[in-house]
């Protein structure tokens, strides 16, 4: 904090500093070259008396300041003067300032040939700049701020070329600024405060010297010049003011040659285009503001970059997009303000914490810096797992971050909905006439069914497309039957369920009350935008009552990709059969209908739709009312790059769940699906979690081992047991089922049974239980059913 403060003074006081340090070095200058006191006993030259006679009388001096410069003037250059310093006979400085002159320069000034500096800051001298100031070749300084001087700058001041200083600013200054190129020890320039116009000389961009250059609060138009610095020269510029001028164009990417840059303010202008990635390249700069402006596109991320920034203002332009994330490595930055863009996306939440609202307000779509703007379906970015983190299944526990996120959710519901309320009416309003019938319809889409088929008749083929206007993004729906909106679905209040590999599943409740289960995926991991459409619009074809009806999907302006399932209330065989309370059996016949469920499911992807699942878990088992399940997560695969497949084969692998061969094969098949599904089988008959291995054997050869010592009935959940001696199942279907199973997870693929022929021997089984697991799907209302025990 304390580095902070002073850093902070520190640039407060910088221009006042740095004019006190120029003034102070040419004094240094001068007093090494002569001293008042001992005077050199020169006498004034002619022609230097009569010079500094005419500038006394172009001068006003109301409070008698030049009262000293009487006589024949032969003591002009003995320091009775007031602030004239000669050598040997001739005037090199006239330092004047703070004395209330007024009246004019005389253009005799320019008989002072051996004149160094000229400082005549803090008074009220008006009239132009004289031009013979350029017969003037030692001039080093001119100092003339803080006056009244009009008209232009006199261009021949750039033969003026020992000059290291020039400030005219905040001055009456008009016309444009004359080339300096000759003027190579140019320090610096300070020409703020005025009324110039034109263009900004390209001369400027190449002094090497150059360290100041204030050209702001001017009316300076045109392009800034990309021929900043030079390749092969050192070049010093520090600081770099431009703003509050009318400048256009683009930002210039040469810029990033000013490797000494450390103020840069552009701000208050006409500049559009896009920020040049290169900025990032400017490793000293302290101050970045870009603010009001026009300019578009991205925030680069190469901003990031730059460890030294502290002031960073991008506020009032067109800038679209999420802010980097990149920008949380800006340790330094203690302001930041990007308020007023069309920027979108969670802000992270190292700057929420840092920064108060003022500092994104007024982008409609960026989320998450304050309580008045949650993100719906946008998970702050930490929240996601990295993807080398091995993923958790879809039940583990929340943790504190995210459940605080959950309850700032749920708590800010009604503000929420108000918000979308307000977004999605003039849409509805547009849309309500072309969209009759809609509402009869939507109830039934709510959770879990295929009921919404035939709720309209002749729309249940093909894909219906709307894209928001607000947001940009396109949503596709399949069935043509889910009445929302893109808005509807960004706005949605969103619960975390669980996070995989892929990315992370929200319940998301619609402004109707309506559940949907929204799968957001991990965006660096997707396929390009049109190979992942392609499959995803195969995956949305798919119907069949034990697979999970993928009901949309939603491609994000940024390229964010929602996937938007029935949401099944009673969550995922793995919850329903290892966290359930004591006192909750799972009988037979309903584990038999969850075995065969699985295996038509899966029989109709791998012979229908000529697809495999890759990731069978019990995590991706879903269960509806009636403990009808539907297989989720099938295919998305298809959706994701190489590298994330096989990041998940690897996490398959964990779980215990994935063939032996793929952690070679790297690509699924048929038969690895078999293999998961004995697993499955297996799970259902012991009751045990395959990712809890038992003495360093997994599931199958742990139920291998035991069998083969013939202790058969050991492997067997206590609870089937009990239902062995109740009577609702025999002893020769709970054995054939075993059998089944470790036939489906034999080590070698080519002796796994296919699935035509699994599902044949289950129906074998139990063949009671084989009409009801066929029946109609649920109708029931979302969020009947809350309780995880079920299958009485
Ligand atoms: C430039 O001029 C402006 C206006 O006179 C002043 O505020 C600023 O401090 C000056 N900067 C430098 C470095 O001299
Ligand atoms: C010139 O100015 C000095 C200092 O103000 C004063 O002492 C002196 O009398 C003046 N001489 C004339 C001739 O005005
Ligand atoms: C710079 O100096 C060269 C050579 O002395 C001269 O020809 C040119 O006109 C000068 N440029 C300016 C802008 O003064
Ligand atoms: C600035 O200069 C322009 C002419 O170039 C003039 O029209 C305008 O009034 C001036 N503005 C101010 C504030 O002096
Ligand atoms: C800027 O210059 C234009 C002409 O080039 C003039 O019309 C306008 O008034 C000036 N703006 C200001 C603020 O002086
Ligand atoms: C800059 O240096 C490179 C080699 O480092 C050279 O090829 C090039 O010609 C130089 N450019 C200039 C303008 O001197
Ligand atoms: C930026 O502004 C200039 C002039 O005002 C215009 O010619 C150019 O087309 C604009 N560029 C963009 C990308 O808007
Ligand atoms: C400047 O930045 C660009 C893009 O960020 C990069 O490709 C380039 O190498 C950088 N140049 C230098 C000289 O650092
Ligand atoms: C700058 O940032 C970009 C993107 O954030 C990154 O890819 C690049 O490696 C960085 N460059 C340097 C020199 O740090
Ligand atoms: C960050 O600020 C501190 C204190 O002002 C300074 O010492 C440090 O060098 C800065 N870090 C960078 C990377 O500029
Ligand atoms: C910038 O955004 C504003 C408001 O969003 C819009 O009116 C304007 O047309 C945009 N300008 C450009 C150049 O995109
Ligand atoms: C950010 O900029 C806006 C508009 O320029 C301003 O109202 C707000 O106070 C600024 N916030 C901060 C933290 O600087």
């Amino acid at each position: 904090m304390a580095n902070h403060h002073q850093f902070r003074k520190k640039h407060k006081n910088m221009n006042e500093s740095s004019r006190l340090f120029f003034l102070f070095l040419l004094l240094l200058l001068q007093l090494s070259n002569v001293s008042s006191q001992s005077w050199d006993g020169v006498v004034i030259t002619q022609a230097d008396f009569q010079g500094l006679q005419a500038f006394k009388q172009g001068l006003v001096d109301p409070f008698n300041y030049l009262q000293s410069w009487n006589g024949t003037g032969l003591d002009a250059c003995s320091g009775a003067w007031t602030g004239i310093k000669c050598v040997l006979g001739e005037v090199i400085a006239i330092q004047l300032p703070w004395k209330g002159l007024g009246g004019h320069i005389t253009e005799k000034v320019g008989q002072l040939t051996a004149l160094r500096k000229l400082s005549l800051h803090d008074n009220s001298i008006g009239g132009q700049i004289p031009q013979s100031l350029g017969f003037l070749r030692d001039l080093r300084g001119i100092n003339l701020f803080n006056n009244r001087f009009s008209g232009s700058i006199p261009a021949s001041i750039g033969n003026c070329v020992l000059l290291q200083t020039l400030d005219l600013s905040n001055n009456l200054l008009t016309g444009s600024i004359p080339s300096f190129s000759n003027n190579t020890k140019l320090y610096r320039i300070n020409l703020s405060y005025n009324n110039l116009s034109g263009e900004i000389p390209v001369g400027l961009t190449s002094l090497p010297p150059l360290t100041f250059l204030f050209l702001n609060n001017n009316n300076l138009s045109g392009s800034i010049p990309d021929s900043w610095g030079e390749a092969n020269k050192s070049y010093h510029l520090n600081t770099l003011y431009l703003d509050h001028n009318s400048l256009s164009g683009s930002v210039p990417a040469s810029i990033s040659n000013l490797h000494s840059l450390e103020q840069l303010s552009l701000n208050n202008n006409g500049l559009n285009g896009t920020i040049p990635m290169e900025v990032g390249n400017l490793s000293k700069l302290q101050t970045l503001d870009l603010s009001k402006n026009f300019i578009t596109g991205d925030i680069p991320a190469t901003i990031g970059n730059i460890s030294s920034l502290f002031q960073l203002d991008l506020s009032g332009n067109n800038l679209t997009g999420e802010i980097p994330l990149s920008f949380d490595n800006l340790a330094n930055l203690t302001s930041l303000n990007v308020s007023y863009n069309n920027l979108s996306g969670p802000v992270s939440p190292l700057l929420s914490r840092k920064f108060n609202s003022s500092s994104f307000a007024g982008n409609i779509q960026l989320c998450g810096y304050s309580a008045s703007a949650p993100c719906p379906l946008a998970p702050s970015p930490s929240v996601i797992p990295s993807p080398s983190t091995p993923s958790e299944p879809a039940t583990r526990k929340l943790n504190t971050k995210e459940l605080i996120l959950t309850i700032v959710g749920i708590s800010l519901l009604f503000l929420l909905l108000l918000f979308c309320a307000l977004i999605s009416f003039s849409f509805k309003r547009k849309s309500s006439s072309d969209k009759k019938g809609t509402d009869s319809v939507k109830k039934s889409t709510a959770v879990a069914g295929t009921t919404a088929k035939g709720g309209k008749a002749g729309s249940t083929t093909g894909s219906d497309v709307t894209s928001s206007g607000d947001t940009g993004g396109k949503l596709v729906h399949f069935d043509g039957q889910l009445a929302f909106t893109a808005d509807d679905l960004l706005c949605a209040t969103a619960e975390i369920m669980g996070k995989s590999t892929y990315g992370t599943v929200y319940k998301a409740t619609l402004e109707d009350g309506s559940q949907v289960a929204v799968k957001r995926l991990r965006e660096k991991i997707t396929k390009s935008q049109k190979e992942f459409e392609t499959e995803v619009n195969a995956l949305g074809k798919i119907r069949h009552p034990n697979l999970l009806a993928l009901r949309a999907y939603y491609v994000g302006p940024k390229g964010e990709k929602l996937l938007v399932f029935d949401y099944l209330p009673k969550g995922s065989l793995a919850a329903f059969l290892h966290a359930r309370a004591p006192d909750t059996p799972v009988d037979w016949p309903t584990r038999m209908k969850i075995a065969i469920g699985v295996a038509r499911g899966l029989l109709h992807l791998h012979s229908q739709a000529s697809m495999v699942h890759g990731n069978l878990t019990s995590a991706n088992i879903l269960l509806d009312d009636k403990s009808t399940i539907k297989i989720s997560d099938y295919g998305l695969s298809r959706l994701m790059s190489a590298a994330a497949n096989s990041n998940m084969i690897a996490t398959a692998g964990a779980l215990g769940y994935r063939a032996p061969e793929l952690s070679k094969l790297k690509k699924a098949n048929p038969k690895t699906d078999v293999y998961s599904l004995g697993v499955v089988i297996l799970e259902l008959l012991t009751g045990k979690s395959p990712s809890d291995t038992t003495n360093g054997l997994d599931l199958p050869q742990w139920v291998a081992s035991v069998v083969e010592e013939e202790w058969t009935n050991e492997v067997f959940d206590l609870e089937l047991m009990k239902d062995a001696a109740a009577g609702s199942a025999t002893g020769d279907e709970l054995v054939n089922a075993l059998k089944l199973a470790l036939h489906c997870v034999d080590p070698s693929p080519a002796a796994r049974p296919d699935m035509q022929q699994i599902l044949k021997q289950l129906e074998e089984i139990k063949p009671e239980v084989v009409e009801s697991s066929e029946g109609p799907s649920s109708t029931g209302e979302p969020g009947d059913a809350d309780d995880a025990g079920g299958g009485e």
